[in-house]
């Protein structure tokens, strides 16, 4: 029997071979109608197209080939490809191409795009909670790929609609195979975790001391725990997980408490407005021991109870329904 969906990813592998031989070379407008550009990125931007002959909508991912390798576009199109089935995850259309200028692959147009923090401050709690559910199970598939998503934030996540009933989480760019080793990389994120800061090149420095990392489906875990308080509060933890950071260092002195703290005041500023429970969350999805770090699926057990404390959008049923989260002015920079 030929097996299919290797858990060790090298399907992946396979994938981006039969690819590679058959991409085919067209210009965009050959094939598509370009309506406008929907969105930007750091690689990328993203049109809104319909298909010439069927008419059919679509969200085509173009990424000018001066600043794409070849592979790096197949490993994008070809994980997100063999992820695409999942309900919570963007789906494709099995359209990739290349043009004179770009690579370009078509993806399911996710329509009345919001993103989760754009209207964060109208977010309730409920729509909150659905969301992480969503973006939960997403991440739990990916991870049973050997796969890790490597870039979870407010931007890669797409809304279908207000209420976060439907959630889509896209973006594979700089998804890998679990186990792949990073030696270093440019520039820190507040989404990552403190110990791929510690492989980050700094301005000036022109080598990482510390030993390369492994890519762990704990990188994703932490990166999702910074996005619960994004879209809880409207803005970052911190800067970067870097001791330097003062705000990321009263984090990690709450955690690494011998017997943490309960009471109210040992509670870093920014996060008093989080219950005991959220808190206990947070504590398992950002354990600074990338060892001891929960899974993402941590959080059901967590939704049933309240996150955010009274006066600051939580509360009963009822009234979280009515409330909104508040969005306190903060000199950190605030989430896009
Ligand atoms: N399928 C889609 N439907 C609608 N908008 C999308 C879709 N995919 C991406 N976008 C928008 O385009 C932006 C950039 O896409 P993304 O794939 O994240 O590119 P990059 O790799 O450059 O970050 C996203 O942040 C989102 O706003
Ligand atoms: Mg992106």
């Amino acid at each position: 029997m030929i097996e299919l969906g290797l858990a060790d990813g090298s399907l992946i592998d396979e994938l981006m071979e039969l690819t590679a031989q058959s991409l085919s070379h067209l210009e965009i407008q050959e094939r598509f109608n370009i309506i406008k550009e929907i969105g930007r990125g750091k690689y990328g931007k993203v049109l809104l197209v319909t298909h010439r002959f069927r008419g059919t909508p679509m969200a085509l991912k173009v990424m000018p080939k001066a600043s794409t390798k070849l592979q790096g576009f197949l490993r994008e199109y070809c994980i997100s490809l063999h992820l695409s089935c999942h309900p919570c995850i963007v789906g494709l259309f099995g359209i990739a191409f290349q043009s004179n200028e770009h690579y370009c692959f078509a993806q399911e147009l996710v329509i009345d795009l919001h993103n989760v923090t754009n209207s964060c401050q109208k977010r309730y709690v409920s729509s909150v909670k659905r969301c992480v559910l969503q973006i939960a199970s997403a991440l739990e598939f990916i991870h049973s790929h050997s796969l890790v998503h490597r870039d979870v934030k407010p931007e890669n996540i797409l809304l279908l609609d207000n209420h976060c009933c439907q959630v889509k989480l896209a973006d594979f760019g700089l998804a890998q195979k679990r186990g792949t080793l990073i030696r270093f990389i440019t520039g820190t994120l507040p989404y990552m975790a403190p110990e791929l800061c510690t492989v980050a090149l700094l301005e000036g420095e022109k080598e990482v001391s510390a030993p390369p990392l492994s890519v762990e489906p704990s990188l994703d875990t932490w990166a999702f725990g910074v996005v619960i308080f994004c879209i809880l509060t409207g803005y970052f933890p911190w800067e970067r997980c870097m001791d330097s950071d003062d705000f990321y260092q009263e984090f990690a002195d709450w955690c690494g408490a011998e017997d943490r703290p309960d009471a109210e005041e040992d509670v870093p500023p920014l996060w008093k407005r989080f219950t005991p429970d959220a808190m206990e969350m947070f504590s398992k999805l950002l354990a600074l021991d990338a060892g001891k770090r929960s899974t993402v699926g941590e959080v059901r057990a967590y939704v049933d109870k309240d996150w955010l404390k009274k006066g600051h959008g939580a509360g009963q049923q009822q009234a979280e329904e009515k409330e909104q989260v508040k969005l306190v002015g903060y000199e950190n920079k605030q989430v896009k």
